[in-house]
């Protein structure tokens, strides 16, 4: 759209007439106060519905020139009226549609993130672990480079023939962003690799702003009228997605080189020694990265970090922790999302006092008793907070919490709020030591602290009994069904959840798709309930409760409707993987739900193992899936009443079989390997994660049906077992040269 300047000074009337609001298409120069007022109300809510259409439904119903005419308009005006720019303003929001307009980018290698440490103990974990993978002696060191971690975003830069050719942003770390242009304005982004480089090498690392640079460009933003950024890495994310280049340029952004994806040819064979390729390739390397071989190096790195943080002039988070040898990198692997050779040891939290008015009790789909700390609302780095969990009775015991009290609560990253500490100095006379509640609070059954056979100890955690009778386990479960990880049906919300379940409409998770036949009894629930919200909004703003039932309103509830049952249809095909975390079976998350998937591959091969009578067996020589774990899903599939579950919905989902990793050349895909006696060159674990990736399926025991055992020193009645079966044998050498290379 044409002729809308920002002045407003030549706006000719809009080609949509009625895209503007009170004012019709009037030039911005001839708009009285109140005018502008209006329209800047006008324009603020019609276009965060339009990106709410855009973004939250994928189904705008303007053009992009008409939506940035709009934009254009507010911004005109604001310019216009300093005065009047809301705090909810769409200017501040940086280009809520600008995202669909850069160009996708598939990283070739996905940019994983990082598993948190918090305390000492956390990194201990995290090296013990390596240790044992890696099968290593107690004199055998392991060298880590300790880094500063950047709090800016990440971006992945790729070279051809030492010449930058694209860079993007993280994204969901499996498509990002085309930003190219962007980031060649930044002047530590190299636009050609000084000295000889490979023919193909992506660098990675952190786009960030300095304290100083942010600073500045806050004071030219609220100089110009223009909104300010709440920290650097706002600015930086928001500086490398302008669309104009030179806005970008503008910006004075960092960057430093930590890491890299694909590559031709690796220049060293060390973290280290890739940084300080890094450098010669003429990147920024962070110049406080050290070399550390003891856990009380790796400490000294966290805590001299940590004092000189607040003098560095940028934002760093924590600090990371990597196995410099690349060799022992590959080894060691991932573990779902991160890799098992890296570790992000994060600075302590944010704290804050407030008053606990209240602890409540949450039941989850476990059963498990929540207590959560009702908190007077207070800003924690940023972020009003009024809830924090108290974990347990024993945690509430520890911190002896009562209701009344004043206590420091602390924030870190996305992490649910903690209450650290209790003033007890400041306690109100007579505040009562807290009583956990025997019953559950939702169905009256008792709650009980369960009893471990084995050691005689009591869990922490209380959990109600009731079981499928208990609403709150159902409704919890329901919410998991649907939720991201599992069915990921779009827009059903935990309201909707609730709403439905009260209604009686939802009981169990096959009903979600028997909604459909029943549109007007739906239609008619959803309804009820935003009302019953909205009397309830406006009962709390003291306003009164009158009926605003229009036509409009009614379109808008059927169309709600149509969307939903449009989102549940659409997710009525559903990999095995997803399908086995729906089932929300205790310890059976994404990654062991996983590895059931790729273990059994079809619903049909999975729920026939479970009723056979080695279903443990069968568990358990997944490796992966401990004893407990074994237990639980043993104990899903001995409960009739989820069986009976289970066909309902397998009446109305089609789960698609996970077929096995098939790697190219791999000599063991799809075949059952078994390891047995002692293995010299690798752990155990190792080489079955090996295997794994490699397509095999690992197991406990020699069978009629394994395909190779890989026997040690030392190895008895499986060995005897594979000869009995004629089951082929190999050493770890044979075995090691048989993979050789993949
Ligand atoms: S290494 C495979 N090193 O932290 C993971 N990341 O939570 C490779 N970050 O997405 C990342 N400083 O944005 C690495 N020195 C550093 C870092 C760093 C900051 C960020 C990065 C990553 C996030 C992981």
């Amino acid at each position: 759209m044409s002729g809308i300047s920002r002045s407003g000074s030549k706006a000719k009337k809009a080609d949509a007439p009625d895209l503007f609001g009170p004012s019709g298409a009037k030039p911005v120069e001839k708009l009285s106060e109140a005018e502008a007022k209006k329209e800047l109300d006008f324009l603020a809510s019609e276009i965060a519905e339009h990106d709410r259409r855009y973004h939250g439904e994928d189904a705008p119903t303007i053009s992009d020139a008409d939506y940035d005419a709009l934009r254009k308009r507010n911004i005109a005006i604001e310019e216009r009226f300093p005065k009047l720019v809301r705090a909810d303003s769409p200017s501040h929001r940086v280009g809520a549609m600008v995202s669909d307009k850069f160009k996708k980018v598939v990283h070739r290698i996905p940019m994983l993130s990082l598993d948190n440490a918090f305390a000492n103990e956390d990194v201990e974990e995290f090296v013990a672990r390596i240790r044992r993978f890696l099968g290593l002696k107690d004199d055998q060191e392991i060298v880590f480079t300790a880094e500063p971690k950047i709090d800016g975003l990440s971006a992945s830069l790729r070279y051809e023939k030492g010449v930058f050719v694209q860079g993007a942003t993280r994204g969901d770390g499996a498509e990002g962003e085309d930003i190219t242009a962007n980031l060649r304005t930044i002047k530590d982004i190299p636009l050609r690799l000084h000295g000889k480089a490979p023919d193909v090498l992506e660098v990675r690392g952190e786009v960030y702003m300095t304290h100083a640079n942010f600073a500045a460009l806050n004071k030219r933003q609220e100089k110009d009228g223009k909104p300010t950024y709440a920290n650097p890495r706002n600015s930086a994310a928001g500086s490398v997605r302008q669309l104009d280049p030179s806005i970008t340029a503008s910006r004075d952004l960092n960057f430093f080189a930590y890491t890299w994806g694909d590559a031709s040819k690796l220049p060293a064979d060390t973290q280290w020694g890739m940084l300080e390729a890094f450098k010669a390739f003429g990147f920024k390397v962070n110049p406080l990265v050290r070399r550390c071989e003891t856990m009380k190096q790796l400490l000294k790195f966290y805590d001299d970090t940590g004092s000189k943080r607040a003098k560095l002039g940028y934002d760093i988070d924590g600090v990371v922790y990597k196995v410099d040898d690349l060799k022992l990198q590959q080894r060691l692997g991932f573990v779902s999302r991160s890799p098992r050779w890296a570790i992000a040891h994060k600075f302590a939290a944010e704290q804050a006092e407030t008053i606990l008015e209240k602890i409540d009790i949450q039941v989850g789909r476990t059963g498990k008793l929540t207590p959560v700390a009702r908190l007077r609302p207070i800003t924690v780095g940023g972020v009003v907070v009024e809830n924090a969990t108290l974990h347990n009775e024993d945690e509430i015991a520890r911190l002896d919490a009562r209701e009344g009290d004043t206590v420091i609560i602390q924030r870190a990253g996305d992490v649910i709020p903690q209450v650290v500490r209790v003033l007890t100095e400041k306690r109100p006379r007579g505040a009562k030591p807290y009583q956990m509640p025997r019953k559950c609070p939702i169905c009256g059954s008792h709650a009980v602290r369960e009893v471990d056979e084995k050691t005689g100890k009591e869990d922490v955690d209380r959990r109600c009994t009731g079981g499928l009778i208990c609403d709150a386990q159902a409704v919890e479960r329901l919410k998991h069904f649907v939720g991201r990880d599992a069915f990921d049906i779009e827009g059903f919300g935990g309201t909707y959840i609730e709403t439905l379940h009260d209604a009686g409409m939802l009981k169990e998770p096959a009903d979600i798709f028997l909604l459909a036949k029943h549109p007007a009894k739906l239609g008619k629930v959803l309804a009820e309930k935003r009302a019953e919200q909205s009397a309830e909004r406006r009962a709390k703003e003291g306003k009164a409760a009158t009926e605003t039932k229009s036509k409009k309103k009614d379109e808008g509830e059927g169309k709600l409707v149509e969307n939903l049952i449009a989102s549940i249809e659409a997710r009525r095909k559903i990999g095995l993987d997803r399908f086995i975390n729906a089932l929300g079976i205790r310890h059976v998350g994404e990654t062991n739900a996983r590895l059931l998937a790729r273990t059994f591959h079809s619903i049909d091969a999975f729920i026939e193992a479970m009723e056979s009578g080695d279903a443990l067996e069968q568990l358990n020589a997944i490796g992966g899936i401990g004893d407990v774990v074994a237990e639980a899903i043993k104990d899903f599939f001995d409960e009739p009443h989820n069986r009976k579950l289970l066909g309902h919905l397998l009446k109305e989902v089609e789960v698609q079989d996970v077929a096995a990793p098939k790697i190219k050349g791999s000599p063991v895909a799809g075949k059952t390997v078994v390891f047995t006696g002692s293995l010299e060159k690798m752990t155990r674990q190792e080489a079955k994660v090996k295997a794994e990736s490699l397509g095999a399926k690992t197991a406990g025991s020699v069978s009629k049906k394994t395909d190779l055992v890989v026997a040690g020193p030392g190895a008895g009645s499986k060995l005897t077992d594979a000869q009995k079966f004629g089951v082929k044998v190999i050493d770890e050498d044979a075995w090691l040269a048989m993979i050789e290379g993949l």
